[in-house]
């Protein structure tokens, strides 16, 4: 049955007055599909995921059911980050986190939380806090398990700590190493599993795809954590990628990732296709056609790793409109596999392809 409605979505060129969602490219055939016709998760091997903005969540209809249809995993993009939740020594803020955790229980939805430790978006006070290294540690502490209790049995898994490393392998300054020593990453995850010792925790970084250098040192990291019983589930792989991504380059961080043993999670998929920065890019049939192969490829590859590992594979956001690529690179981009009126793009199909 699940195939004939693809295949009817796929291919039929009747047009439905109730379409809501169809393809958005030009080159593809065209057919529309009701919202009742596929859905994104429903039709994958492993959950598959989004992150998402609080509001676009609250004022924006239409990115709401796209996330309510299509995903059965979600991430806060920013609103469980420590500048969101904490923004004062002596404040919580939960209302945005909590809106989230409303909409994934109502709907079904496994919530991954992001994140408990960055070097990035800190609230001032953090940064400039002047305590010692108690005081810092007693900060770090609190912070995490405050975090981690107010989500307990809401928040599925934790990216405790991201972007720990640089890209050459070695550990990147920060506050948090400043002040407390490198080895503050293992307290980190022992504070988040004294806090909920169900939830998932997880290792996330950026650049496995491209950085031998980066990779080896995040599976020295990992194995001193098996070794010392350091409390560790899984392995956030960001693929912040460009559609000129090789198989090989895409193969060599799935691999080394399934070779920990651990969960392995795609955390915040993107193909972007602006290498050259153009400004005024206008997205082509061949770059869509390009970069349905990368996410092809990117699945198909991660659907050959055991089952058991197969924690899910998160798109980092929805529709090319809500991605961070452009404001990042100061240019132009379409790296998601949603346009910006939420048209599945031939990104979408390939993914699914990309899943039997
Ligand atoms: O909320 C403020 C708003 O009040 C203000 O008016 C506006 C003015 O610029 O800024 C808003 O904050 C922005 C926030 O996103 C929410 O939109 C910040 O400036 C901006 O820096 C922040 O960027 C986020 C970035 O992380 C830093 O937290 C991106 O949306 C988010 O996509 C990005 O996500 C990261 C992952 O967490 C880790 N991996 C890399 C990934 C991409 O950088």
């Amino acid at each position: 049955m699940i195939y004939f409605l693809m295949t009817v979505c796929f291919f039929s060129t009747a047009v439905s007055a109730m379409a809501f969602v169809s393809f958005g490219t030009s080159s593809f055939p065209r057919p529309q599909c009701t919202v009742a016709d596929s859905s994104l998760y429903q039709l994958m091997p492993f959950p598959m995921g989004a992150s998402v903005g609080i509001s676009r969540m609250k004022n924006n209809a239409r990115y709401t059911e796209v996330v309510r249809k299509e995903f059965n995993s979600i991430t806060a993009e920013n609103a469980m980050k420590f500048r969101a939740l904490h923004p004062a020594e002596n404040t919580y803020q939960w209302a945005d986190a909590d809106f989230l955790v409303d909409f994934a229980q109502k709907n079904g939805k496994r919530l991954h939380g992001h994140t408990l430790n960055w070097y990035q978006y800190l609230p001032a006070w953090v940064n400039n806090f002047s305590g010692d290294s108690i005081a810092w540690e007693n900060m770090l502490k609190d912070h995490i398990q405050t975090v981690v209790t107010h989500f307990k049995g809401k928040v599925t898994s934790w990216d405790v700590v991201n972007e720990y490393f640089n890209d050459d392998g070695t550990i990147r300054p920060s506050v948090w190493v400043k002040n407390l020593g490198p080895d503050y990453i293992a307290r980190c995850f022992q504070y988040a599993h004294e806090a909920d010792p169900a939830a998932l925790l997880f290792y996330n970084d950026y650049g496995h795809e491209y950085s031998s250098a980066k990779r080896t040192a995040i599976g020295k990291l990992i194995n001193s954590f098996k070794e010392r019983k350091i409390p560790i589930h899984g392995i956030g792989m960001q693929f912040h990628m460009t559609y000129t991504l090789t198989d090989a380059n895409i193969s060599a961080a799935i691999d080394f990732a399934a070779a920990t043993g651990l969960k392995v999670h795609i955390s915040e998929l993107d193909v972007r296709v602006n290498n050259n920065k153009v400004q005024g890019l206008t997205f082509t049939d061949a770059m869509a056609a390009q970069q349905a192969d990368r996410y092809r490829q990117v699945v198909k590859t991660y659907n050959a790793i055991p089952k058991s590992q197969q924690f899910g594979i998160t798109t980092w956001n929805v529709g090319d409109a809500d991605s961070w690529v452009p404001s990042w690179q100061g240019a132009p981009d379409y790296p998601l596999p949603f346009d910006a009126n939420y048209l599945r793009k031939p990104a979408y199909k390939a993914i699914i392809e990309g899943g039997k």
